[in-house]
């Protein structure tokens, strides 16, 4: 598979899934555009380009997506989450994961949708708990996921006719910074032992379908919503 040529911009890039598709997309000949807040851990490579944007913050958004000329592939992969029950999440960090997890997605997408190449890709990064609900997160993590299915099936609606593709992954618990975060090794070796395939996901497990999606080996999978969950449900 190669992505000579074609150009990806991945949110999220400076980390866990993100870091990893980075390069992967790097060492498929692609060029890549990638965003984080701390830029430090992204890939080093001549056809890569890492900017610090933050991302709950629209007008950032919109001065970074005004420098993208064309774009063929968008995966909007960044996130956050926080473990917490409905009692102790305050009305701001709600709207901060909705921002990050939900509307900057929607957000990227507005803003570059005139500059998608024809045979354009975007991938949504959900999750198993937008499809189902967390074991690990609080509702407004698992609101935001179930939000970017919606996304996604209704911008494949509406940009299909331009033959722009839009699919999302719901991956389960993946090993990143952010499940280290939220789990601890005993409780990771617990759950472990209850999934079918009796591992937890690893970057790789994630990023080759992402990689999939965003080929010309797909053309026709629109609007998918694709579980990586080592048959979780
Ligand atoms: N790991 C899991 O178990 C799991 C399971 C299901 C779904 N997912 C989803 O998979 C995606 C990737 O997760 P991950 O585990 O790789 O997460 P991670 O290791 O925590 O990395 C998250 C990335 O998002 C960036 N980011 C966070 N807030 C940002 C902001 N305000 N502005 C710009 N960039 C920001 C981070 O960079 P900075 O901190 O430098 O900004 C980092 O590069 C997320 O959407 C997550 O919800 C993960």
């Amino acid at each position: 598979m190669s992505f000579e040529g074609k150009k990806v911009l991945i949110t999220g890039a400076s980390k866990g899934v993100g870091q990893t598709l980075a390069e992967s997309f790097l060492n498929l000949g692609a060029v890549v555009f990638g965003i984080a807040r701390d830029i430090s851990t992204c890939p080093v490579h001549p056809m890569g380009s890492f900017e610090s944007v933050d991302l709950a913050n629209c007008s950032a958004i919109e001065a970074y997506c005004e420098k993208i000329t064309d774009i063929d592939v968008i995966v909007n992969n960044a996130g956050i989450s926080f473990a917490k029950k409905i009692d102790t999440i305050s009305l701001e960090e709600w709207q901060t994961v909705m921002a990050i997890n939900l509307t900057a997605p929607f957000y990227i997408i507005k803003c570059l949708k005139g500059k998608i190449n024809a045979g354009g890709s975007i991938i949504n990064v959900s999750s198993i708990a937008g499809r189902n609900k967390s074991i690990v997160a609080g509702v407004h993590y698992t609101a935001s996921k179930a939000g970017l299915i919606g996304l996604t099936r209704q911008l494949a609606h509406e940009l299909g006719p331009q033959g722009i593709r839009v699919n999302c992954v719901c991956p389960s618990q993946t090993l990143t910074p952010m499940l280290a975060k939220a789990m601890s090794p005993a409780d990771m070796e617990k759950l472990a032992a209850t999934i079918p395939l009796r591992r937890l996901a690893n970057v790789e497990d994630v990023v080759e379908p992402i990689i999939y999606l965003a080929s010309d080996n797909c053309k026709y999978i629109n609007g998918a919503v694709i579980d990586i969950n080592g048959g979780q449900i």
